[in-house]
């Protein structure tokens, strides 16, 4: 039966609370309870195999009120036991959230996997970061030039207003963990691993702002010439594609006298935290995206964050560069969406709110990678229809939807991009396999690649064009009408197989995924072009042989 005693109740709550998986090796503290204090397991430490876990509480007072870390026992197999809070202890514990992470216990130690870490630059990253870091055991030096930032930390304060943070810097700092200096140079000699997490503002015009990132480098060069250990140097900072390999490598290079992957590490680890549950992404991102140098270089990364319970992708620097902004612009692009979709809905006197949940039920098309691949323009009975449709009621609603209304322009600059592709590569002789909208019907209605034919046609190009589906609705389909009569300046130019095409053109283009053409990179002649509108191959556009449109 369960106690009434407060102590003997905390008692009770932290065992029912906390469960451990050491399968998984993690920490949970379950949501629960409603009592004034939130429970938070602060570091795990493993003297003899079995885990450790230590809690701190934390008042409504905040985190001036944070105790001292008290041992909470031995976790084994799932329990959690705590000793007795003093007489006169007010603190009563319960976990008001939930909260896990990867376990700093036994296996992380007796590895050898605790990293010493400078943050360069205390601000929402850096000091989560820094918080973050030091609570899973790791040593941490954050390095700021602003001195209040600096000074909070090393009373235990926390620079920034974020949910959890504050009871993290305390306790770590407390523990001893946790230190901040202005000293660049000194946390180099000192640290193994560097994150570097300084502003990236706009300038004016809206390029980015590099100045400090450069800073950086020139101060972190400098004191790498004199360290005779390896250093890695992580990126933390949002940077646009290019920026690791022509700004940060060359300044370290330079500044150091040594060289990047070969003397020290370098890596871009963008940041995926969302202020305000920043220790909670933290602790469970969407992923983990390490820009490696090269292998040797990600390897410390990989390591670190290994537990973390998130995909873990390892690629070169400047795909990490690009993910963060497309990931930035994705969420932008779905809130610009929603709030046009709001004000469309509003006109009609429709709930937007029941229609976007209907529509983010549909996790096949609609929130899912569908429609995600870079390649031709759409087209089809319904896309470009049912968008113009919608533009027009816009318009009769005096609403400016700018997102909705340029979709169709975006569409026909990739079909122009596809046509200047073709001329650019200089061939008369032009071939297309596929050109009903999209691969298994024969619907041309909208095609762009008809709209691409009629293009070249009109510019004299000689074209053999070929499709499966089309051939067969001209001899029988529903089609045929159409094919024959309506377009009879295409119909003449339809041949009856791939290779027909293939002995024809001198620039070969694919214009839909029909699984026939898996081979045609395969078939071509050595002095044939291979313009690729649907990524038919995994092939990088090179040397001219093999374009994709965009890729
Ligand atoms: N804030 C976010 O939610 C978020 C999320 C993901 C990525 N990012 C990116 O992370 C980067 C940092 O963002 P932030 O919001 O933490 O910036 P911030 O402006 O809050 O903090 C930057 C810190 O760097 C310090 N600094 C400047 N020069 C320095 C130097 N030479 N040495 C050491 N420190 C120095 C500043 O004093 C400041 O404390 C940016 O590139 C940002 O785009 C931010």
């Amino acid at each position: 039966m369960v106690s009434k005693t407060p102590e003997k109740d905390n008692h009770h709550k932290i065992k029912r609370l906390c469960q451990f998986s050491t399968a998984r090796r993690r920490l949970q503290v379950m949501p629960g309870g409603s009592s004034a204090v939130d429970f938070q397991v602060v570091t795990g430490v493993s003297p003899g195999g079995t885990t450790n876990a230590r809690y701190c509480s934390r008042s409504r007072l905040g985190p001036e009120s944070v105790g001292p870390q008290r041992d909470v026992g031995v976790i084994n197999g799932g329990d959690v036991s705590i000793p007795a809070q003093s007489a006169g202890q007010s603190r009563r514990v319960h976990a008001a959230r939930s909260y896990s992470w990867f376990a700093p216990g036994a296996d992380r130690l007796r590895k050898g996997l605790l990293v010493k870490i400078s943050v360069f630059g205390l601000g929402y990253v850096g000091t989560v970061s820094a918080g973050c870091f030091a609570n899973e055991g790791h040593e941490v030096l954050g390095i700021d030039p602003v001195q209040t930032k600096v000074s909070l930390i090393n009373q235990g304060q926390c620079p920034i207003i974020e949910a959890d943070l504050a009871e993290m810097i305390a306790s770590t700092v407390a523990a001893g963990r946790l230190r901040a200096t202005d000293d660049a140079t000194g946390a180099i000699q000192e640290t193994e691993l560097s994150f570097v997490c300084v502003g990236t503002p706009s300038q004016a015009n809206g390029n980015l702002e590099l100045r400090y990132i450069r800073r950086i480098c020139e101060q972190i060069g400098q004191a790498l010439k004199s360290k005779n250990t390896r250093h890695t140097v992580v990126i933390r900072s949002t940077i646009v594609p290019g920026t690791m390999r022509k700004v940060v490598i060359p300044i370290l290079e330079e500044l150091s006298g040594k060289k990047a992957a070969v003397d020290f590490g370098v890596c871009h680890n963008p940041e995926f935290l969302r202020e305000g549950s920043a220790v909670k992404d933290f602790y469970a991102p969407p992923k983990t995206v390490i820009g490696q140098l090269d292998q040797n270089s990600g390897d410390i990364l990989a390591t670190l964050y290994g537990k973390l319970d998130a995909p873990l992708i390892r690629t070169d620097l400047e795909t990490a560069e690009m993910v963060k902004y497309i990931d930035n612009s994705w969420h932008a692009l779905k809130i610009g969406f929603a709030n046009e979709i709001g004000n469309l809905c509003k006109s009609f006197a429709i709930d937007a709110h029941e229609v976007m949940k209907i529509f983010c039920q549909d996790e096949k098309l609609n929130i899912s990678p569908a429609y995600l691949a870079p390649g031709f323009a759409f087209g089809g009975s319904c896309l470009p229809k049912d968008l113009r449709a919608l533009a027009y009621q816009a318009k009769m609603h005096d609403l400016d939807l700018p997102i909705l209304s340029s979709i169709l322009t975006s569409n026909e600059m990739q079909v122009a991009r596809g046509v200047r592709l073709i001329m650019e590569k200089g061939h008369n002789r032009v071939g297309v396999l596929g050109f009903s909208f999209k691969a298994g019907t024969d619907d041309l209605r909208e095609s762009p690649m008809i709209e691409v034919i009629e293009r070249l046609i009109s510019k004299g190009y000689d074209l053999r064009i070929y499709d499966k589906n089309v051939n067969i609705a001209r001899l029988v389909g529903a089609n045929r009408d159409f094919i024959l009569n309506r377009i009879p300046h295409i119909s003449r130019l339809m041949v009856g197989n791939i290779d027909a095409v293939l002995d024809h053109a001198q620039t070969v283009v694919v214009g839909n995924n029909d699984p026939d053409f898996q081979n045609v990179p395969q078939q071509l002649r050595a002095d044939q072009i291979l313009l690729d509108f649907v990524r038919i191959t995994d092939r990088k556009s090179h040397n001219g042989h093999y374009d994709g449109i965009c890729w």
